[in-house]
């Protein structure tokens, strides 16, 4: 069910949840304050206990309000890349913060979102709590129907529009000075490196022992089965690909983009990914052929954590 903002507004301050848009993916939202409205988000998604939420901001009061500590070096990356879809782990103010948000870590994940309804909603609630709006396990949505389709088409949900980045943020920590990677996102190592004078490490591969506790879990999978090709070999029916490339013999090929456009591609895969299942696909090939640099990585981890390969 389409919500006006003004709507929007007075659920979420009467403790419900509603579904809002960002420029990444869609969010399931609660008050952060309001630890029974959080509890439903786990409930609805069906989210593990352990696994906590990204609180969302519009302004660096906000921040203050919940961050204990902001290191020196955040200042840099707020500058540039605020609002935007950069998510910091930073030291929680605990008696700001409810324990179920940050599933009882000393830690709050933060970032201010960058789209315009969501930005007007926030200034108005205060911090928001927001997953991606699906089903545990499922692809997250990037549009109101997808919403829908995983949570009803009663489920109240904000129309923001087709999410321009299409995938999460990046999420960093930082240890003593130096900044990591602990999910690969919508902002590239390489331009983080611009910002920053060096490369963050990319901490997101170590599955023993995630910084986010989300890493542990299956993701963004639909129902067909996916399998990674290296070099177009044989001839495969249905095939995942690339603008410029050819797939002779395909039967059908999904195009995620133009090989000059990793962007594009992100913009398109998890609808993508969705439409598999619409269309009753049980296998395809996916062309795995690609640069292993700026968002073609997370391109890279978002398929294999799809076919369930893990990192
Ligand atoms: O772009 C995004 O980040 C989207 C939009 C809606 O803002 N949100 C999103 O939320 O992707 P979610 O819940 O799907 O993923 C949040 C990730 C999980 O892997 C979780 O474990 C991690 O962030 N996380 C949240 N709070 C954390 C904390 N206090 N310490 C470490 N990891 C945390
Ligand atoms: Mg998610």
């Amino acid at each position: 069910m389409r919500i006006s903002v003004s709507k929007a507004i007075d659920l979420l301050l009467q403790g419900q949840v509603v579904a809002l848009p960002t420029e990444t993916v869609y969010g399931l939202a609660a008050c952060m304050a309001q630890p029974k409205a959080v509890s439903c988000i786990y409930s609805l998604k069906n989210r593990p206990s352990d696994n906590p939420l990204i609180i969302h901001v519009s302004c660096l009061d906000q921040l203050h309000e919940i961050a204990e500590k902001i290191p020196d070096s955040c200042q840099a990356l707020i500058e540039h890349f605020w609002p935007g879809p950069l998510t910091f782990i930073l030291p929680a103010k605990k008696e700001s913060v409810p324990e179920i948000v940050r599933a009882n870590l000393p830690n709050i994940a933060v970032r201010m979102p960058n789209h315009p309804l969501m930005v007007e909603i926030l200034n108005h609630t205060g911090p928001l709590v927001a997953p991606s709006a699906n089903l545990s396990g499922k692809p997250s949505s990037t549009s109101p129907e997808h919403v829908e389709e995983d949570f009803g088409k009663d489920f109240p949900v904000v129309d923001g529009g087709v999410s321009s980045k299409g995938v999460e943020s990046t999420i960093l920590f930082v240890e003593g000075e130096r900044w990591s990677i602990a999910r690969l996102g919508a902002i590239s190592p390489e331009e983080l490196a611009a910002v920053l004078g060096y490369k963050p490490t990319i901490k997101s591969k170590d599955s023993s022992s995630p910084i986010c506790p989300g890493q542990h879990y299956k993701h963004y999978s639909p129902q067909a089965k996916l399998f990674m090709l290296s070099s177009y070999e044989g001839h495969p029916p249905i095939v995942m690909g690339f603008k410029e490339r050819q797939y002779p013999n395909a039967q059908k090929v999904f195009y995620l983009s133009s090989l000059e456009n990793p962007q594009e591609a992100l913009h398109h895969l998890y609808h993508l990914l969705r439409d598999l299942d619409h269309q009753n696909i049980k296998e395809i090939w996916v062309d795995f052929d690609f640069p292993r640099e700026g968002l073609f990585l997370t391109l890279a981890e978002r398929l294999q954590r799809a076919a369930n390969l893990g990192m």
